[in-house]
């Protein structure tokens, strides 16, 4: 089913795109983050596509790599290096402060992975989240990391399959946009495991 799937960089044209997909990796945290930026007429995912569009920011297309078919986007990760931890202030937004304190340090953090539903089950997943580092061998980052709802047990199960630990959690603070409950996971792989992934 990966026939013909081609794995490469985003461009400022994919930004709307890409924020479609980071919404549905998201969980609703893009949609309370996004929300909160709206300006006056802007819609959650105009909001979503302004950041993306922007360069030299993490959250940037510059981050994004795709899989496509014959030109048509499948599916897309975003990641970016995470190189020191900014320590959330005592006012920092409730709702926010589980994910804030799940960031690990020096790791290549996976922000958001998402195919489009039509695409799922089918391997894109499993091949963007193996074939996604080689854009980034000049950070030289000796981790991935990432952070996954526990109650989406199918993602969880994926990133287990690739090799990825559970090695921290924090409960989710309900709040009416966020779309899970229970813990957020924080997990983390190698990104040249000892032992090779089947
Ligand atoms: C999570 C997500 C990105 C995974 O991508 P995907 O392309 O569906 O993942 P894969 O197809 O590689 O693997 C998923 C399942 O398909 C199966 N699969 C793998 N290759 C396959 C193939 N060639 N044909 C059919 N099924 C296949 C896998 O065995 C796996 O099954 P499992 O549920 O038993 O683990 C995707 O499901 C998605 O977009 N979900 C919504 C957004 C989301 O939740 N993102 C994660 C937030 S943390």
């Amino acid at each position: 089913m990966q026939e013909g799937v081609l794995i490469h960089p985003a461009g400022p044209d994919n930004a709307r795109q890409i924020a479609e997909l980071y919404q549905m990796a998201a969980g609703g945290v893009a949609d309370y983050l996004w929300f909160g930026m709206a300006e006056r007429g802007e819609s959650i995912l105009d909001v979503g596509e302004r950041r993306f569009v922007r360069a030299g920011e993490d959250f940037s297309f510059q981050n994004c790599t795709l899989a496509a078919r014959d030109g048509k986007v499948l599916g897309m990760i975003h990641a970016f290096p995470m190189r020191e931890l900014t320590n959330p202030e005592p006012g920092f937004d409730p709702v926010l402060r589980p994910y804030a304190e799940l960031e690990r340090a020096p790791s290549l953090y996976i922000a958001g992975i998402a195919c489009y539903p039509e695409y799922r089950g089918q391997g894109i997943g499993s091949l963007l989240i193996q074939s996604f580092g080689v854009y980034y061998m000049n950070d030289n980052m000796a981790e991935y990391s990432l952070i996954a709802f526990e109650e989406n047990d199918a993602s969880v199960r994926l990133y287990q399959r690739l090799g990825f630990e559970i090695v921290a959690r924090r409960p989710i603070v309900p709040h009416d946009l966020i779309q899970y409950k229970g813990d957020a996971l924080l997990m983390a792989r190698d990104v040249f495991p000892a032992k090779e992934i089947t």
